[in-house]
This record gives C-alpha cells, sequence and structure tokens, in this order.
C-alpha cells in the first residue's frame, strides 16, 4: 500500500520534472536565438549579444572572429573547444548560464579558488587588447558551442566582415592603450 502511493508520486515527480526541463528548455533556446542584427553582430531578445547561423551552416562574422581569438588566447587553459583541460575548468556548461556582463567581469578582473585541496587561478585578462577588444566575439562563439550549434572545427563559411567590426575594433585599441 505505502509502496504504491509512493510510486505514484515519484511518476508524478518524473512528469513534473519532464514538464519543467521542457518549459527551462524553450525558454532558453528563446533567449539564445538572435532577434536583430547591428552591422552583422546579431543580438538576442534579452538584448545579449549572441550567435547567428544560417539555413546553409554559414555562421556570422563575430563567431567566426570569436573561434580564431578564443585560440588564440583562451585554448591552451580551457581546451581546444572549451572542454577544459587539466589546467582550466570546462567552459560549455556555465556559458549556458552565464550572460555577457559576468563573463566580462571574470575575463577582465580574473578569477581566484583557494581552497584546502586546490588552487586554481585565472590571471586578469583586462590589458590585453587581443582579447578585450574581441571579448564579444569569444562569448558569442563559447555560446553557440554551449548550445551545440556550433562543433569543434574552425567554421570557415562565415559572412564576410563587416565594415563596422574593423572600425569598432580600431576605436576599442585606441581607447584601451596602455598609457605611459
Ligand atoms: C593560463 C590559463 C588560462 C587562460 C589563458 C584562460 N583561462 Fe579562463 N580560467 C582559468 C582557470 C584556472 C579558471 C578557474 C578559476 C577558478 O576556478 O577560480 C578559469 C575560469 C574561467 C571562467 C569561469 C568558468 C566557470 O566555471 O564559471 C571563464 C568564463 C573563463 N575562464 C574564460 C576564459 C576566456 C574567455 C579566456 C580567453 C580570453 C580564458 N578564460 C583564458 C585559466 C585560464
Amino acid at each position: 500500500m505505502g509502496a504504491t502511493m509512493h510510486r505514484v508520486g515519484v511518476h508524478r515527480w518524473r512528469a513534473a520534472r519532464a514538464l519543467i526541463l521542457i518549459a527551462c528548455w524553450v525558454t532558453f533556446q528563446a533567449a539564445a536565438q538572435a532577434v536583430r542584427d547591428e552591422d552583422g553582430r546579431y543580438y538576442a531578445e534579452n538584448g545579449e549579444p549572441t550567435y547567428h547561423i544560417a539555413q546553409g551552416g554559414q555562421v556570422d562574422w563575430y563567431t567566426f572572429n570569436g573561434y580564431r581569438r578564443y585560440h588564440a588566447a583562451c585554448h591552451m587553459c580551457h581546451g581546444p573547444s572549451g572542454e577544459g583541460s587539466m589546467i582550466a575548468p570546462p567552459l560549455l556548461a556555465p556559458l549556458k548560464a552565464m550572460d555577457y556582463a559576468g563573463f566580462q567581469d571574470i575575463v577582465i578582473h580574473g578569477l581566484r579558488t583557494v581552497g584546502p585541496a586546490q588552487q586554481r587561478v585565472m590571471r586578469a585578462m583586462g590589458e590585453d587588447q587581443n582579447v578585450v577588444c574581441n571579448l564579444p566575439d569569444i562569448f558569442v562563439y563559447l555560446k553557440a558551442r554551449a548550445d551545440g550549434a556550433l562543433g569543434q572545427l574552425r567554421p570557415d563559411n562565415h559572412q564576410p566582415k563587416p565594415a563596422a567590426a574593423a572600425l569598432n575594433e580600431a576605436a576599442c585599441r585606441e581607447a584601451s592603450r596602455p598609457r605611459r
């Protein structure tokens, strides 16, 4: 008797849990979906920068650039496609939930976890123009990887570089030039 009731409860809970998961998944998918673009840069409904992959598999230029920048500045620690290494944790799972502001904060200021068993330190990269001036691009690349929208390979099928990209990068480099 008690066992039967218990089992019914478990079934209900399983059904509810499945519904909750589906609801979260739908919300999440909607959040990552690009709803508008400005000069080739795509944004999600919540205003966050995001990736765009067209029907034929062509990625937006910023996602492609993010791939290049990730491989120049992050992959030696976080692994060739964000899956982690002995030195640094994977980025794909945390990136699912992380917003751009949180991501930016970690990369610019660094992160340190000190415990009895281990000490993990990511140095602050806020002085590195190659990182700072391409940070939204690295973010959207990792989002695409985290969502499973993009594989591990270099996305060579990409949109041409928008004129705005070169201008913005030049302006960023000028603004963040170390002053002596
Ligand atoms: C020299 C090694 C190294 C490099 C290079 C590096 N990281 Fe890290 N990163 C780490 C370590 C170690 C941690 C874990 C820090 C901690 O747990 O406190 C970390 C943590 C992070 C986190 C937080 C992950 C989480 O679970 O919340 C993000 C996001 C991140 N790194 C992004 C980047 C990006 C983007 C780049 C390239 C621009 C980069 N990292 C380059 C070593 C590195």
